[in-house]
């Protein structure tokens, strides 16, 4: 049995790949979809062509992990492609902010998505594919939005590191590193007060971001970013020295 699986499936870029990827792969007999949001996915599961599982689950909790690992050794599928999308982020200063949800965003962003690959590679073969949702953010520290942004490097250094390892399998890995995209996300984000300044100017459709990183997954690049204004700022820090960008930040705000 040939699957996708898609965590964060319930909203968002999650959504999106569902359905984009519905229509991409020809050669798969189920998609599985991963969210606690059981009522969202079902609703999802309505629009794809394909056989679809909905399995609703806190990707953080260990015992919910070991029963789908446990899924996976009962079902034994080959897992075609990994979508991890499940994360969120928190705006506003680190020191005034609710501890339990910081060390969430380390357990989603990192922590699940690190344990959900680690389960999943045993089931991949020759030319499977993993796409795992870093950011932009990933690209230079962020003053208020501080464990985000760290949790986003440690997703696209993983995501680079992983793709090499697994080379010689040939099975690929992809980071995406977009900018804003319209999605729910920044409900969340923003709940604190705080904005992010340059949304208005660089937000992007979901739709473009999921289509780029399919493509981008499909030619093996390590990593995808969407839009003249994220490539801009990926150049940008990688030649100006972050010290000179964090002042420069600091002077903006
Ligand atoms: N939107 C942006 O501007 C943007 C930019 C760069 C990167 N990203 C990244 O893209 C990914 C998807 O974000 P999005 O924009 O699609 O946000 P979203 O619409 O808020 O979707 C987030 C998804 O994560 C799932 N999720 C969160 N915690 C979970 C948990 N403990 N267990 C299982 N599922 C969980 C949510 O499902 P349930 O609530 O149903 O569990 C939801 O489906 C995230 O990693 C985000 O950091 C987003």
């Amino acid at each position: 049995m040939n699957i996708i699986i898609i965590t964060g499936a319930s909203s968002g870029l999650g959504v999106e790949f569902a359905l984009q990827l519905d229509n991409v792969f020809h050669n798969i007999d189920e998609i599985w979809l991963i969210a606690r949001r059981k009522k969202e996915m079902l609703e999802v599961a309505q629009y794809l062509e394909h056989t679809t599982r909905v399995l609703d689950m806190d990707v953080t909790e260990m015992a919910q992990m070991e029963r789908f690992k446990e899924l996976l050794a009962d079902k034994k599928p080959v897992i075609r492609m990994l979508v991890n999308c499940a994360g969120y982020g928190i705006m506003g200063e680190f020191s005034a902010s609710n501890i339990g949800e910081e060390l969430g965003m380390i357990d989603v962003n990192c922590r699940a998505l690190t344990h959900m690959t680690y389960l999943c590679i045993p089931y991949m073969q020759k030319n499977s594919r993993i796409i795992q949702l870093a950011s932009s953010a990933a690209f230079l520290p962020q003053p208020n939005f501080a464990v985000y942004a760290a949790t986003k490097s440690y997703v696209y250094s993983f995501s680079r590191a992983l793709n090499e390892e697994l080379r010689s399998k040939e099975i690929y890995v992809t980071a995406v590193c977009p900018g804003p995209v319209d999605t729910p996300f920044f409900d969340i984000a923003e709940k604190t007060g705080s904005t992010l300044a340059v949304k208005k100017l660089t937000l992007v459709r979901a739709d473009q971001v999921v289509e780029r990183a399919i493509a981008d997954s499909y030619h093996r690049r390590e990593r995808s970013v969407y839009s003249a204004w994220i490539k801009s700022f990926d150049v940008v820090s990688k030649v100006v020295p972050h010290k000179a960008l964090l002042e420069l930040m600091r002077f903006l705000k």
